[in-house]
């Protein structure tokens, strides 16, 4: 139920419920996003909806209900809601990481006589607000590092952009919808001009995330397809508002100007999210990936690796991509076989005369 609103539910968390009572789903529901109720109310309303009494019903929910009003928050708290449907018992999956809650909802209930208990599904429920616990403890985005590279650990492809096939690429737009915007630095603008849409996989809940540029010191390709293409008005860039880049920033994306001097991380953080990026996708260059690794600046990383190498020490230096490739995990490392193209053995055949004939 939690995934259904994944995607769509920032600054809130993704979160389901279920009520059950005497072995039977009374009702069930989830966040939907901000404004819209929570998932335990939504569950609640759909008992009763259903004629249901959640009277001494047990709750199934995968983060722990709030318990705190005010503060910006648009709807009332669950657990004081739970109570007083005379709810009694609450499992909750694992507890709610905003230092405003912290547990303090389960306590809630448990002085209100309502039977707690932490988990099940500790681990699905920790990954489902993975995002969320990143907004309210480290107060950035949600950022996911993506490359290609190939066995020689290159990142441009010779005669084209693209280092992987066709599938990863798929699997890429895939990865893309699961964001809100996907990130690049003025280099790969200069040097690919990618478009950064979601053109091969459904999109998410959240709807076609936005791209987002971050500008340095050299100047934006002000032909590129982010600022051209129909879809230019998804199109933010980060710059610095004291430069002369930041200047060309406002022109190409008027409105849409994430402002950062380049030094401050944490001012970086609260502007991205006051610009409603929470969940952001770093698609390269090298160089922007290498100074959110080197910051620390970042949740999980999609490597995509191409079984050939790009750059050979091969006399015509051309690419030499591996026959019959095959992968395989071993532990926590992975291995990778495959054929040389140019080995005697996948090229030497045996004389016709020999050749069997079919059967
Ligand atoms: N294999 C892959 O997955 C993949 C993905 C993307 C790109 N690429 C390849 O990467 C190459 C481009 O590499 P690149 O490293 O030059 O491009 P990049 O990382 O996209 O861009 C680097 C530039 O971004 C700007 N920038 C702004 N803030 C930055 C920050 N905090 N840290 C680093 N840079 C920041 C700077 O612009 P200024 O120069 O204006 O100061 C910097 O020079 C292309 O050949 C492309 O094909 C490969």
């Amino acid at each position: 139920l939690a995934r259904q609103g994944q995607g769509a539910t920032a600054p809130n968390p993704a979160v389901g419920a279920v009520l059950v009572k005497a072995g039977r789903i009374i009702g069930e529901g989830f966040h939907r996003g901000p404004g819209q109720p929570h998932a335990e109310a939504v569950a609640l309303d759909d008992a009763r909806a259903r004629g249901e009494d959640p009277r001494g019903a047990s709750l199934f929910v995968s983060l722990e209900p709030c318990c705190h009003e005010g503060g910006g928050k648009r709807t009332p708290p669950c657990a004081q809601r739970v109570v007083a449907e005379g709810v009694a018992e609450v499992f909750a999956a694992v507890a709610d990481p905003n230092p405003r809650v912290a547990g303090r909802g389960m306590a809630l209930l448990h002085s209100a006589g309502v039977k707690v208990h932490w988990g099940p599904c500790e681990a699905e429920a920790q990954e489902l607000i993975s995002d969320f616990a990143v907004w309210v403890t480290a107060r950035r985005p949600f950022v996911t590092l993506k490359w290609a590279q190939s066995l020689d650990g290159e990142t441009t492809g010779v005669g084209s952009p693209w280092v992987t096939g066709p599938e990863a690429r798929a699997h890429g737009h895939e990865l893309r919808a699961a964001h809100d915007a996907v990130a690049v630095g003025a280099g790969t603008l200069r040097i690919d001009d990618p478009q950064l849409t979601v053109r091969h996989a459904p999109l998410g809940p959240g709807g076609t995330p936005r791209r987002l540029v971050f500008a340095g010191a050299q100047g934006l390709p002000a032909q590129a397809h982010v600022f051209t293409d129909d879809q230019r008005h998804l199109t933010w860039v980060v710059a610095n508002p004291r430069g002369p880049v930041g200047d060309q920033a406002q022109r190409l994306t008027p409105g849409r100007v994430v402002p950062w001097d380049g030094q401050d991380l944490q001012a970086l953080g609260e502007a991205l999210l006051a610009a409603g990026f929470y969940r952001v996708f770093v698609e390269g260059g090298p160089r922007l990936l290498g100074f959110f690794l080197r910051q620390g600046w970042w949740d999980k990383v999609a490597l995509f690796t191409a079984p050939s190498f790009l750059r050979p020490q091969a006399p015509e230096g051309e690419a030499v991509s591996l026959v019959q490739p095959q992968w395989s995990t071993w532990g926590r490392d992975s291995l990778v076989e495959g054929w040389n193209p140019a080995s005697p053995s996948r090229t030497s055949s045996p004389p016709k005369e020999f050749a069997c004939s079919p059967v």
